[in-house]
């Protein structure tokens, strides 16, 4: 097989933003999907709770603009806001002729027959949902569509490793025209050149040594971005889900807010109810305000963990709106509708990420960031639950829009120097990698987690660095390997995640500092930071 792919659109990335971008282009269109795993596999896949958007007549566009607004503590891009929720109601009516199939409500006349939860942060039940495993029923169903798709040609167990910038690589103006590709069954790296390139990498929180993501989650899409000299933003804001099962053989799994949003209440060990005394929206603040307060009460009291009770609820409902959470802890001999169970927070979700405009493009020309890998200014310091789907199929569809009309003048690129494996030597210290890898995460989650001070901050900015040092001889000693190139990009956010952290000095949001506890009113604007390699583009590239 040839070295050289070429196809008009590259996508790296299978989950919702991909793979909904990916059906969105027409037919005509020659398109590459990348997958570092099976096409399945991301957070996609296990996302529970639903989707958000207005679609009870007793709810508004303005509520959820609203609602979404206050969540996000003053950071949120109105503007953005707006343009994303206006779209949600028309993305699950795709989803729904796409062949999604929701949870529907026969008795819900006013609205559209979908059975609507409510979520934190949330002023309606406006929540959609498939069950408790709505990102099974969005993947599944996505995933059969691509592959049904002659135009759509898919690459699992490949991993990105770097953009092409054709300024950089085979002469030409300051371009995105691919990316090199490695393929794991041959251990070859690939060039795989097209006219516009789209990075729907997903977040980055396995930095951190608890998350309810799974492992594919390390910020790939974030760090090869910044490094080709695309700015970033509110890397600072990671949001930390307050309810993953604290269980030693289910360390990433998450315990749907839409729990709470049905009535489970959060308790101490002693079995006293504690939110109240935190905010007046109780168990359904947003998720900030509730990790916070489950992290200072495990503290208080000098627990592992705190408890989740929906038991008084009938346990009918509770087995038909929650199958996948009910069956997860039976397996573990808890039965959710008769006993409380333990929870923790985790690291979740990346509110930050690469900087795009309305048309999801990056600071790069020809290069597209959609998903939870970009920024858009939806989230500001605090993601409200179930938008980042609705994130994702928005952007995907914009982005459609906008490369589809933009695709016949944009030249196809030319040739660039293949990928140089000509200095590599085999791997021989694997233990090491393994062993920065653990290293790195634990002290994201001591220094850098839900409460942080400087000090904190510099400690971990001070081993980022060492780390960083090892990293990139290995980098540029050995053959390239997942693993590798993982630790790779992870430090590189990680840094970016810190630095980010360091410039804020106040607490909003999901950003916490005991050095800082108040919000400062001058701080009303986004974290960018701005790479070496940085070059500003004309005002008509972004906004
Ligand atoms: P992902 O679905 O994460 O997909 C990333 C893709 O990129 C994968 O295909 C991966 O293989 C690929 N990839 C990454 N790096 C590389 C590389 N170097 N080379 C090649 N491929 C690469 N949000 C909601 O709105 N509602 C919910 O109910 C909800 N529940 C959640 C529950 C859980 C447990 C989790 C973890 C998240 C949840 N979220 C929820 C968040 C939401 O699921 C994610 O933000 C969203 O699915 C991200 O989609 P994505 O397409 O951007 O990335
Ligand atoms: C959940 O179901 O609690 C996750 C929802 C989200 O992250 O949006």
């Amino acid at each position: 097989m040839s070295n050289i792919h070429r196809h008009d659109v590259l996508i790296i990335g299978s989950g919702a933003a991909g793979l909904s971008l990916a059906l969105r282009l027409g037919t005509g269109i020659r398109i590459a999907v990348i997958a570092k795993r099976e096409l399945s596999e991301g957070n996609t896949l296990y996302a529970q709770g639903g989707i958000s958007a207005v679609l009870d007549a007793g709810d508004s566009i303005e509520s959820h603009v609203q609602d979404t607004l206050s969540a996000g503590a003053g950071l949120c891009d109105a503007d953005m806001v707006r343009l994303v929720v206006e779209r949600g109601p028309r993305n699950i009516a795709w989803l729904k002729q796409e062949g999604v199939k929701f949870t529907l409500d026969a008795s819900a006349s006013r609205s559209n027959g979908y059975h609507l939860t409510r979520e934190g942060g949330h002023t309606h039940r406006r929540v959609v949902h498939a069950a408790d495993a709505t990102g099974r029923a969005v993947e599944d169903t996505l995933e059969g569509r691509v592959r049904a798709s002659p135009h759509i040609e898919l690459f699992e167990h490949h991993t990105a490793i770097d953009l092409i910038d054709a300024g950089r690589f085979g002469g030409g103006d300051n371009r995105c025209i691919g990316a090199y590709i490695l393929d794991a069954a041959s251990g070859e790296v690939a060039t795989f050149l097209a006219r516009f390139v789209v990075l729907a990498t997903g977040g980055a929180n396995k930095v951190y040594l608890y998350t309810s993501n799974p492992d594919v989650a390390t910020g790939d899409g974030i760090a090869m971005a910044w490094r080709a000299g695309c700015r970033v933003a509110n890397m600072e804001f990671i949001q930390f889900h307050p309810t993953c099962l604290y269980h030693p053989k289910a360390k990433s799994f998450l315990v749907t807010e839409a729990l709470r949003g049905e009535g489970a209440r959060l308790l101490l060990p002693n079995g006293d109810r504690f939110m109240p005394r935190f905010d007046r929206r109780a168990e359904l603040a947003p998720r900030d305000i509730v990790a916070r307060a489950i992290d200072h009460e495990m503290k208080r009291v000098g627990s592992k963990y705190v408890l989740l009770d929906i038991s008084h609820r009938p346990a009918e409902q509770i087995r038909s709106h929650f199958p996948t959470v009910h069956a997860r802890c039976l397996e573990l001999g808890m039965d959710i509708t008769r006993e409380p169970i333990p929870v923790v927070p985790a690291a979740h979700y990346t509110c930050g990420g690469v900087l795009t405009d309305t048309n999801a493009r990056a600071d790069i020309p020809g290069l597209y960031v959609i998903g939870e890998a970009a920024y858009t200014g939806l989230h500001g310091a605090n993601r409200m639950a179930s938008n980042s789907l609705l994130e994702c199929l928005v952007f995907g569809e914009l982005a459609a829009h906008d490369i589809a009309a933009r695709l016949e003048a944009w030249p196809m690129p030319a040739t660039v120097a293949p990928w140089d494996a000509s200095r590599v030597t085999e791997p021989d210290e694997e233990v090491v990698i393994s062993h920065n890898w653990e290293e790195l995460r634990r002290f994201m989650w001591d220094y850098v987690g839900i409460v942080r001070t400087n000090k904190r901050l510099q400690r971990a900015k001070r081993r980022i660095d060492l780390l960083r040092q090892e990293i990139i001889e290995n980098y540029s000693n050995f053959r390239v390997e997942n693993d590798l190139l993982e630790l790779r990009n992870l430090v590189e956010v990680a840094d970016l995640i810190v630095q980010s952290a360091q410039r804020r000095r106040e607490s909003r949001g999901l950003h916490y500092t005991l050095d800082f506890p108040q919000q400062d009113p001058s701080q009303l604007a986004p974290t960018i930071l701005i790479p070496d390699r940085y070059r500003p583009r004309p005002s008509n590239w972004i906004r």
